[in-house]
């Protein structure tokens, strides 16, 4: 069962067709089915089989007056919509079959290609061998693009610094981004480099259409190296139960309830609340009763403990009403997730050296893009008082001579010592350095020279 699906264009009647193409869709007939309401029939009798447009008018003029954007219509004369449809449309997948012979497929909003890769997001923090968004290097230039997944969901609005999404220069959108009414518009990207010309190194002209759930973006592959596209760092998720006695995001991280700007929840609830999601380092945060902004610690396992709810908003921008939370997910750079273990006993500081076993040296031997935390019997951070040499299983031992960052302070820089020749710090190295909350990751510097090795403060 397949669905003929149109978008209203422009609510216009002076606008010649005031709806698009988007293409094709199954209907697998389970409720809740893609789009839920037949809102007018036209077979028996009222088909005109010589010209189905006609029929697709009539489909829009009904859905229009009814106020849905997106209709379809299947079994040739039956017109389906919903106050929601936009976002369901293609809950069941793209249909491969052809919905009506002469009706293009080409379309912006099912033709694109996908942007996901987490480092991508502007907060990815640029390590190792820098990306870059140019034919050059395989980008296809002027395709239609949606950024998905761990890239954010939609291309950032705001400036991204730079040295960030694995490139130099950060490109964002600037200006907002267009209603699905709007149709396609142009819009510029800026490149970033150091903040100069208010973010706006280098600039590009670019394409932008709402296809109702998301933004597809057509992008030039011209701007040169090292460019890229950036993603948001926000992807919404979707809309949940919550239980008051027993909340599934239990703390209130702020309210927003008395400052709401109606007009513009994105930068007065949601945008708020991400930020204070991420200085208290949760990966989930929701919006409940339009202004309130919850998170906990394991926010990833419990925020869809109660099950789906319908009671959020069902167009962008998206919060929950009573006692729903409509939940969010932030891409960033997953170093409190993602780390690899520095647990072996003979790394802690007063192991000392045994020259009848092999000896340490870490030069070339970390992984330089991965962050690492020091357990169990190597300790619980890194050693961060002048170690003695000959201990930890090396000669020149390292330890962490810089300050610690609290959980908001996100990424910092921080100083490694090696102790050798009698001397606390004869060699240096700049490692990163991050606040998970309960323990510290580290993103320690590979070339160090042999025979070096980073401590753990371990007994
Ligand atoms: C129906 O509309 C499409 C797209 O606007 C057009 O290409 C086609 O010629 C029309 N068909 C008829 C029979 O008018
Ligand atoms: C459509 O997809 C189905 C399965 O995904 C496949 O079996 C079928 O051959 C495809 N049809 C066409 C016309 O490509
Ligand atoms: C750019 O501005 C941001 C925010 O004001 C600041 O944190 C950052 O350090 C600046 N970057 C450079 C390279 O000046
Ligand atoms: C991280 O910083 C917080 C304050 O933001 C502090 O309470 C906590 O103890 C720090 N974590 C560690 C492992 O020191
Ligand atoms: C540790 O760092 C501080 C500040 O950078 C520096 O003054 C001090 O000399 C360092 N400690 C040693 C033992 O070198």
């Amino acid at each position: 069962m397949v669905f003929l699906l149109f978008v209203a264009m422009s609510l216009q009647d002076t606008v010649a067709k005031p709806y698009v193409p988007i293409g094709c869709f199954k209907d697998t007939m389970k409720e809740p089915r893609p789009l839920p309401k037949l809102i007018e029939n036209f077979r028996g009798g009222r088909l005109d089989w010589h010209n189905i447009n006609k029929t697709i008018d009539a489909c829009a003029q009904k859905a229009k007056e009814m106020g849905y954007l997106c209709f379809g219509l299947q079994f040739y004369g039956e017109c389906w919509s919903g106050p929601q449809a936009c976002l369901t449309y293609d809950r069941d997948g793209p249909s491969n079959e052809s919905c009506i012979h002469g009706v293009g497929k080409e379309n912006e909003c099912t033709d694109y290609r996908i942007l996901n890769s987490a480092d991508r997001s502007m907060t990815h923090h640029t390590s190792g061998q820098p990306k870059c968004d140019h034919w050059s290097h395989g980008f296809a230039s002027n395709r239609w693009y949606r950024f998905t997944d761990k890239a954010g969901e939609a291309m950032a609005d705001e400036c991204v610094q730079s040295m960030r999404c694995q490139t130099f220069m950060s490109g964002w959108m600037s200006g907002t981004h267009p209603e699905v009414v709007d149709g396609i518009v142009p819009r510029d990207v800026c490149f970033n480099w150091q903040n100069k010309s208010e973010c706006c190194y280098r600039k590009t002209p670019i394409r932008v259409r709402n296809c109702g759930k998301f933004y597809v973006y057509k992008l030039p592959g011209n701007t040169g190296c090292y460019t890229r596209y950036c993603g948001n760092d926000v992807v919404p998720v979707g809309c949940y139960n919550d239980i008051l006695s027993d909340r599934a995001l239990p703390d209130l991280l702020d309210s927003y309830r008395g400052a709401i700007n109606w007009n513009d929840l994105e930068n007065s609830v949601i945008k708020p609340c991400a930020v204070k999601a991420k200085e208290n380092n949760r990966r989930f945060f929701a919006i409940q009763f339009y202004g309130e902004c919850w998170s906990g610690p394991g926010s990833q396992n419990t925020y869809a403990k109660y099950g789906p709810s319908s009671r959020c908003t069902t167009t962008a921008p998206f919060v929950g009403m009573q006692r729903a939370n409509f939940v969010y997910m932030l891409t960033e750079e997953s170093e409190c997730n993602n780390y690899k273990i520095l647990d072996a006993a003979d790394r802690s500081q007063f192991h000392v050296t045994n020259t009848a076993k092999p000896i340490r040296c870490d030069h070339k031997r970390l992984d330089e893009n991965s962050w690492y935390r020091v357990v169990g019997a190597a300790g619980n951070a890194m050693a961060d008082q002048c170690v003695q040499t000959w201990r930890c299983q090396t000669l020149g031992t390292g330890w962490f001579n810089g300050t610690y960052p609290k959980v908001s302070d996100g990424i910092q820089r921080g100083n490694v010592c090696f102790s050798w020749n009698r001397k606390c710090c004869y060699k240096e190295s700049i490692v990163r350095i991050r606040n998970c909350s309960s323990f510290f990751v580290y993103k320690l510097n590979n070339d160090i020279g042999c025979v070096n090795a980073y401590c753990g403060n371990g007994q």
